[in-house]
C-alpha cells in the first residue's frame, strides 16, 4: 500500500490583544461599517511588545506536537512559512528549534508570502514520501503589524499577527495529502509588497521616510488577481483527482477578504457551512491564514475521517496554491 503524507497534530497560538475595527476608527479615518462590509474583518490580534514571531511560532508548534503525541527531540524537520522573521538571521525555524528542544531537526524558513504554508506543506510532503520515516513540523506565522504602516487606512486595518502549525508524518494508507499545487507570476511583484530593508532598498533615512519597509498594496489589482487565481487552482486540484466540486466537504481559503470567500464559494457551488471562516476574529494573517484556520477546524471537530479538506492560497509575488487532503 502507498505511504502518503499525513497531518497527524495542527496547533495555533495568537496575541491576547485584540483590536477591534472601533479601535482602528480612533487611529485612522476609517469605519467599522467600512471595513465590514468591504473586508469581513470585525477584529484582529496584534503583538504585544516582546512577543515576536517565533514565540508564537513555537506555541503553535508545541500544540501540534501535542496533539499527536510526539516528542519534540522525534522532529526531523522544522519548516516556518514567514515573511515577518523576528530577524534577518537566524531564522524564525531555527528559534523555534531551541524553544521546543528539538536536538536533531533540521530548519529553516520559507518565503511564499499568503501562500507560504501551503508551500511548507507541499515540501513536508514531497520530504516524507521520499523518507517515510520523517516528522516534520510546518508552521505559518507573522506579526505583520510590525509591518504595516498605522497610519495608512488602506492597508492597516487588513491585517493580523499570529501562527498555527500542523506535524506531518508517513503512513500507509488511503488518508493524507492527495495532491499540492504550486504557481507563481513574479511579473505581478509591484502589485503587493514590502520593498524596504532588504538588499535593494536598505535601511536608509531616504528609504524609512519613504515608508518603503511597509506594507504597499494595490487592492483591487490583487483581488482580480485573488479570485481568479484561487478558483483556478481549486478546479486544478479536483480536476488531478478525479473529483469535482460536490466532492469537496471543506474548503479552508486563505483568509484574506471576505468577498474573495464569498465569490470561490458561489464559483465552487459550495453550501455556506463547506467553506471555513474566522477573517472575521483575525483579518489577514498571512503564511499564518491557513495554518490557523486548519486548526480550528480540528480542534471545532470540523474535520473527519475520509473527509476531502481543500486548502487555496494566494499571495504577494504573486504566488498561489492548493492542497487536497483526505483528513
Ligand atoms: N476606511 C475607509 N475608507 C477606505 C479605507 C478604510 N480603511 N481604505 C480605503 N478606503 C477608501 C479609499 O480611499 C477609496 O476612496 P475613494 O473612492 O474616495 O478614493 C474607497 O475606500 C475605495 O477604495 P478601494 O481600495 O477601491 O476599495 P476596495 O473596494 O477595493 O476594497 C480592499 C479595498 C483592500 C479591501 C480590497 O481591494 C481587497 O480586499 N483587495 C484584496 C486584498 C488581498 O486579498 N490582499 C492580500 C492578498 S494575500
Amino acid at each position: 500500500m502507498a505511504v502518503r503524507a499525513k497531518i497527524v497534530g495542527t496547533g495555533s497560538s495568537l496575541p491576547s490583544r485584540v483590536v477591534t475595527n472601533k479601535d482602528l476608527e480612533i487611529m485612522v479615518d476609517t469605519s467599522d461599517e467600512w471595513i465590514r462590509t468591504r473586508t469581513g474583518i470585525c477584529e484582529r490580534r496584534i503583538a504585544g511588545e516582546g512577543e515576536n514571531n517565533s514565540l508564537f511560532a513555537a506555541e503553535a508548534g508545541r500544540r501540534a506536537l501535542e496533539m499527536a503525541g510526539v516528542d519534540a527531540a522525534d522532529l526531523d524537520l522544522i519548516l516556518v512559512a514567514t515573511m515577518t522573521p523576528d530577524m534577518v538571521m537566524p531564522s524564525v525555524a531555527c528559534l523555534v528549534q531551541d524553544a521546543l528542544g528539538a536536538g536533531r531537526a533540521g530548519a529553516m524558513d520559507l518565503m511564499a508570502t499568503c501562500s507560504g504554508f501551503i508551500y511548507g506543506l507541499s515540501v513536508a510532503e514531497r520530504f516524507v514520501r521520499c523518507d517515510p520515516s520523517m516528522k516534520v513540523l510546518v508552521i505559518g506565522s507573522e506579526v505583520l503589524s510590525r509591518r504595516v504602516n498605522w497610519e495608512d487606512r488602506s492597508t492597516c486595518v487588513l491585517f493580523g499577527d499570529g501562527a498555527g502549525a500542523a506535524l506531518v508524518i508517513g503512513e500507509e494508507g488511503d488518508r493524507g495529502i492527495l495532491s499540492s499545487h504550486l504557481h507563481s507570476d513574479g511579473s505581478l511583484w509591484e502589485l503587493l509588497t514590502v520593498k524596504g530593508c532588504g538588499t535593494r532598498f536598505p535601511v536608509s533615512h531616504d528609504n524609512l521616510e519613504q515608508g518603503l519597509q511597509f506594507i504597499q498594496m494595490q487592492g483591487r489589482e490583487v483581488f482580480k488577481h485573488a479570485v481568479k487565481a484561487l478558483e483556478s487552482v481549486a478546479l486544478e486540484a479536483l480536476e488531478s483527482n478525479g473529483l469535482n466540486m460536490g466532492d469537496v466537504d471543506l474548503l479552508i481559503a486563505h483568509q484574506a477578504n471576505m468577498r474573495i470567500l464569498d465569490f470561490l464559494r458561489q464559483r465552487m457551488g459550495l453550501e455556506q457551512d463547506k467553506v471555513f471562516i474566522n477573517i472575521d476574529k483575525y483579518g489577514n494573517t498571512s503564511a499564518a491564514s491557513i495554518a490557523i484556520a486548519l486548526d480550528e477546524a480540528n480542534r471545532q471537530g470540523r474535520l473527519s475521517p475520509g473527509m476531502n479538506v481543500l486548502m487555496v492560497a494566494f499571495g504577494g509575488g504573486f504566488t498561489w496554491g492548493s492542497m487536497l487532503v483526505r483528513w
